[in-house]
């Protein structure tokens, strides 16, 4: 299923009125030029749910919800995105093109495929309980795995022959297309019927989250490559939404609070046999937001374990950067060079292990340790490029504002040019296509004067002006609104009318804390008299905000300066310092 095309969801909104949709579904009442109603989202006896005709947005004063009518299905239904747009789409009569396959000829293939893959695996393990199997039960008995780990992981052997599995599953009448289908067999060049895919091999039988076997990962027992060999994509089986580990691990995911990521089989299982149970592992893809999503289901912290020579692989990054993304909580345990969690708890014991995990560093400083590491502590501008769209992707305003100021200070740089260059971070919205749909952290805690701004630039096309003009788009401290004013500015250069706002917010899915913005603003705005006033005041709030800002900072540099004694830096500070104060603020 592909991305839905911003044209389409266009039209869609172009099509739909969020009056309608809204009263279709509760009571509402009119209220001058907007309706009123009891709000769906929490419970309250007296109104404070507002739909807007004009702006086609809905907000609730006291929950704080708001969106629009895109945002409302989603939340009432308790729908994904794709689907919200799909039923608005039907109704208004815009065409989406669908590819999937007829649901119930899709489910019943599936049934018949996990079934062979549960033949299949015991088969595999018998082969590794028989004569035939010995060296691989001796190798894996080497490697310090036991049977109850076998067991539970159902681990078995792929027999050193070319149709050993095929003509098993002839005589339990298993179609041999199906076995192919499945991924077991492949079609013989030679016109001689199938062999099996996986011969000589170790087999783990991966489980989704249900425990249906969807796959397998077969290793050689010797030094020969390739090491694994995975099942092909098959229906049942799409690597990026499938997580090894999972199903025996989910249990004590949720009671512990955190899942550990690793990155092999034998990383699961080993520290599973030394007591250890709460781990997952992405087998040898970076993580992906369907992995990240099931992931969330049990627990909204993670420690991804590194091994110390591998930790700063871009893949490795990316990963992270869709945990942040998606609210998780995300920590890094790195092993020591060459260690993984198999060597590492087989020597150093469950205690060992999970010390290790408990040393897990903050994703933030473990990126930012590692890119003064790899550029240097002087390439300021390729560490900034780095970091900011990882804090970019941070949904907590509050967590993503501490951010960029712990970052400001390690630079050494001014956190009013960082918000700056934040501002045009573009967010991937990709990823976000995918990802969990929450409103993190209080709407409310966005500052008043500069959601404020924001409102009164959504509103007019000269607001925006003067606001870029007289103050500077880089002044804003909260990443969503510069974000947003982004986009504002986008609309305004696209369409020389007023910007709609439904539709600006439509811009910005994904990013939740930037569509709360919006609502907020345009909360704001209706009740403001005088703009104009309005428009000066919050400038001016504004400008003395970023003022004590630079104080603050200059204060901090002095006193290491002070600590230092270093004469002609304390000097230029204070002059700065003197600088600012003569500086009229208004
Ligand atoms: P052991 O060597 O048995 O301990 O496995 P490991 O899990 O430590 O292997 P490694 O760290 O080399 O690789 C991590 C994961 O990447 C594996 O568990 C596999 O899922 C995957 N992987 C490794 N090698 C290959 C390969 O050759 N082909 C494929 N498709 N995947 C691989
Ligand atoms: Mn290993």
């Amino acid at each position: 299923m592909g991305r839905i095309p911003q044209e389409i969801i266009d039209q869609v909104l172009d099509r739909t009125d969020i009056v309608e949709v809204v009263s279709d579904r509760i009571q509402v009442k009119k209220a001058g030029r907007s309706f009123k109603a009891c709000c769906p989202f929490h419970n309250e006896k007296t109104p404070s749910f507002i739909v807007s005709p004009e702006k086609q947005i809905f907000h609730c004063f006291g929950c704080g919800a708001g969106g629009n009518a895109i945002g409302f299905v989603m939340k009432y239904e308790n729908m994904e995105f794709p689907e919200a747009v799909r039923i608005l789409a039907a109704k208004a009569g815009v065409d989406i093109p669908r590819y999937e396959q007829r649901d119930a000829e899709r489910d019943s293939i599936a049934a018949r495929l996990y079934e062979i893959n549960r033949l299949a695996a015991a088969f595999y393990q018998n082969a590794l309980r028989s004569e035939g199997g010995r060296k691989a039960l001796e190798y894996l008995k080497g490697r310090g795995m036991n049977s109850d780990a076998m067991n539970e992981f159902r681990v078995g052997y792929a027999p050193d022959e070319w149709e050993a599995l095929r003509r098993y599953c002839e005589k339990k009448n298993v179609p041999p297309d199906l076995l192919r289908k499945a991924g077991l067999t492949i079609p013989s060049t030679k016109g001689k019927g199938d062999y099996d895919k996986f011969r000589n091999r170790i087999m783990f039988p991966i489980f989704n989250e249900r425990g249906n076997i969807v796959a397998f990962g077969g290793r050689v027992l010797d030094d020969s490559q390739p090491k694994y060999m995975n099942s092909p994509e098959t229906p049942i089986y799409n690597k990026s939404n499938v997580l090894y580990g999972l199903n025996s691990g989910k249990k004590s995911i949720r009671e512990k609070g955190r899942a550990v990521i690793v990155e092999g089989y034998t990383d699961v299982i080993m520290p599973f046999q030394y007591g250890v149970t709460n781990l997952v592992a992405a087998s040898g893809t970076a993580l992906t937001s369907g992995q990240v999503r099931l992931l969330k289901k049990y627990s909204d912290t993670a420690v991804m374990v590194f091994d110390a020579d591998q930790a700063g692989e871009a893949a490795s990054l990316r990963g992270l950067d869709i945990l942040l993304e998606s609210g998780m909580n995300v920590k890094i345990a790195a092993l020591p060079e060459g260690e993984d969690p198999d060597s590492y708890v087989r020597k150093n014991g469950k205690e060992g292990f999970e010390q290790a995990l408990d040393n897990a560093k903050g994703l933030f400083e473990y990126k930012l340790d590692l890119l003064i590491e790899k550029l240097g502590e002087r390439d300021i501008g390729g560490i900034a490029d780095e970091m900011l769209p990882t804090i970019s992707r941070i949904n907590n305003a509050v967590v993503q504002s501490d951010h960029i100021r712990r970052l400001a200070e390690r630079l050494g740089v001014h956190e009013a040019s960082l918000r700056y260059e934040m501002g045009k971070v573009k967010p991937d919205y990709s990823y976000h296509y995918e990802s969990e749909v929450k409103i993190d952290g209080d709407p409310r805690n966005y500052r008043s004067s500069e959601i404020h701004l924001l409102g009164l630039a959504i509103s007019d096309r000269k607001m925006f002006k003067r606001l870029s003009e007289e103050l500077g788009l880089g002044m804003f401290r909260d990443i969503k609104v510069s974000r947003v004013l982004g986009v504002v500015g986008d609309c305004y250069r696209e369409d020389s009318g007023s910007i709609n706002p439904g539709k600006l917010i439509s811009r910005l899915e994904g990013d939740e804390g930037a569509k709360a913005a919006v609502v907020q603003a345009l909360a704001k705005l209706d009740i403001t008299k005088d703009r104009e006033k309005a428009l000066n005041d919050c400038m001016t709030c504004v400008r003395r905000e970023a003022r004590d800002e630079k104080l603050k900072e200059l204060s901090v540099r002095l006193k290491k300066a002070q600590d230092k004694n270093d004469d002609p830096e304390i000097r230029s500070i204070l002059e700065k310092i003197n600088r600012i104060h003569k500086e009229k603020v208004i």
